[in-house]
């Protein structure tokens, strides 16, 4: 198979973000929008994914870096264009034969799938592949010009085009594949005299057309192709980007009677027969399997819930939560890395932080794992069928056995045997007619005014 690299450019400024952070570090589907271009280029098995970046947002680079290494790094400074940009990371495919994909960072929406048939380059005959998209309103994009025999001939940009071109409604979403020798080529003859005074990657088409190089094209619906320029876009994104995962959860037997009040990440992953109730938050790394059930305003994040259980109204599931089957978590429970064993229940008021309770343990309302003494975290450990009284204090690290008691309102700092009750609160006393007596010596004491 041909090799495949992609090049993804993020040296844009982002400045109508105003926002400190890189546009293309901002998120969709609590996912950045470059690590999104970056999942797709790994999806569509390029084994060299090349970042541009500008030296005015270090931030990029070293997220780069993080994820790819130094070598996926370059830097193109001052940004030119986008014909420019793309020349920057030369360097970075020197040793590269193959196929050349190039993306923008700031197109969370872009996916693989969509990709994909832009590298048909070899079987269409292609000496460039445009990815084009018909445009509501075409505004500032290129617009793709074909011939008569309907084939492209080139980009015009907006700015340089004509009224008759400016009419054209088939655009171009900025994706272009191409042989890597046969694209630099062509950058090298790329100018900048136009409108903007930029170099412009989409002339490679014109020169490719004027070389007797076919161009091809491919058309994704606009939705796909969307890019963020502003706060008020990548909230058009984003929702545009749960609209369609919510679509497929459903499609795959999910239940969600109000779908768009429910916010999925990237990576939410809910099985077919399990039921999402309304205005459910999901954060990175959670893991609905079949049958259970999250009930309305519920928030997790990094979590596991298992068949059957119940979680929510009003949970909050937090790192390293794992709800075992059939158990539950009821309102106003918050759960941190503890794992709930079967049919467990904590239904009302409780933290339960680090630790583990066993099968069919019941936590009373009002309990607290206190697992934090300013310093370090220690864990509680509460065993199979144990019963922990309202407002117990677990301090730990401390362990409950199995099938133990603890007394309501109890503060818990020593381990509890299997099968043992324990009691750690004070002893109440009774004191009859106390009441009266007080009355009566306070009234005997008044003062007259
Ligand atoms: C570009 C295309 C246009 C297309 C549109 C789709 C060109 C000349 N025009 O226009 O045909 O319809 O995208 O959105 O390619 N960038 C750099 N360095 C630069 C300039 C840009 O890295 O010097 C990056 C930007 O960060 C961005 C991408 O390239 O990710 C596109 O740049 P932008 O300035 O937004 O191009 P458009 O004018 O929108
Ligand atoms: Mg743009």
């Amino acid at each position: 198979m041909t090799r495949r690299a992609a090049v993804i450019l993020a040296a844009g400024q982002g400045t109508r973000m105003k926002s400190p952070t890189p546009k293309v570090l901002h998120k969709v589907g609590g996912r950045a929008m470059l690590d999104r271009a970056i999942d797709a280029a790994q999806e569509l098995g390029c084994d060299t994914i090349v970042v541009v970046v500008g030296e005015h947002s270090p931030a990029v680079g070293e997220h780069v870096k993080a994820r790819l290494g130094q070598g996926a790094i370059a830097v193109q400074h001052p940004p030119l264009g986008t014909a420019h940009a793309v020349l920057a990371a030369k360097d970075a495919l020197k040793d590269f034969t193959g196929d050349v994909v190039i993306t923008y960072a700031d197109c969370p929406l872009l996916s693989a799938a969509t990709i994909e048939p832009l590298f048909d380059l070899h079987d269409t005959g292609a000496g460039v592949a445009v990815l084009g998209f018909e445009a509501a309103d075409p505004g500032g994009y290129g617009r793709l010009i074909m011939g008569e025999d309907g084939a492209l001939r080139r980009i015009v940009e907006a700015k340089d085009a004509n009224d008759a071109e400016r009419a054209v409604r088939c655009c171009n979403s900025g994706v272009i594949a191409a042989d890597c020798r046969v694209l630099f080529d062509l950058l090298a003859e790329v100018g900048n005299a136009n409108a903007k005074g930029e170099y412009y990657l989409t002339d490679v088409v014109g020169l490719a057309v004027a070389r007797g190089l076919a161009a091809s094209t491919t058309f994704a619906p606009e939705e796909a192709v969307l890019g963020v320029n502003s706060q008020a876009e990548l909230a058009v994104a984003e929702a545009a980007f749960q609209s369609h995962r919510r679509h497929a959860l459903m499609t795959d037997g999910v239940t969600m009677p109000a779908p768009d009040t429910v916010h999925l990440s990237w990576d939410t992953e809910i099985a077919g027969g399990a039921t999402i109730e309304p205005y459910v938050v999901f954060g990175p790394g959670v893991t609905v399997e079949a049958g259970a059930t999250i009930r309305a305003f519920s928030h997790l994040e990094k979590a596991v819930v298992r068949p059957g259980a119940v979680v929510g109204p009003y949970a909050r599931l937090r790192p390293g939560a794992d709800i075992g089957k059939d158990a539950h978590i009821g309102n106003f429970v918050e759960v941190k890395n503890v794992k709930v064993g079967e049919g467990a229940k904590a239904n009302h008021l409780s933290y339960l932080g680090d630790g583990t309770v066993g099968a069919r343990a019941n936590i009373g309302a009002g309990t607290i794992f206190c697992n934090y003494d300013g310093f370090d975290k220690y864990e509680t450990h509460v065993g199979a069928d144990a019963f922990i009284g309202s407002d117990s204090a677990l301090v730990a690290p401390v362990t409950v056995g199995e099938g133990a008691f603890t007394a309501t309102g109890s503060v818990i700092t020593e381990d509890v045997e299997p099968g043992a009750l324990a009691v750690a609160r004070g002893r109440q006393v009774n004191k009859p007619g106390w009441v009266e007596a007080f009355r009566t010596l306070k009234r005997a004491n008044r003062k007259p005014k």
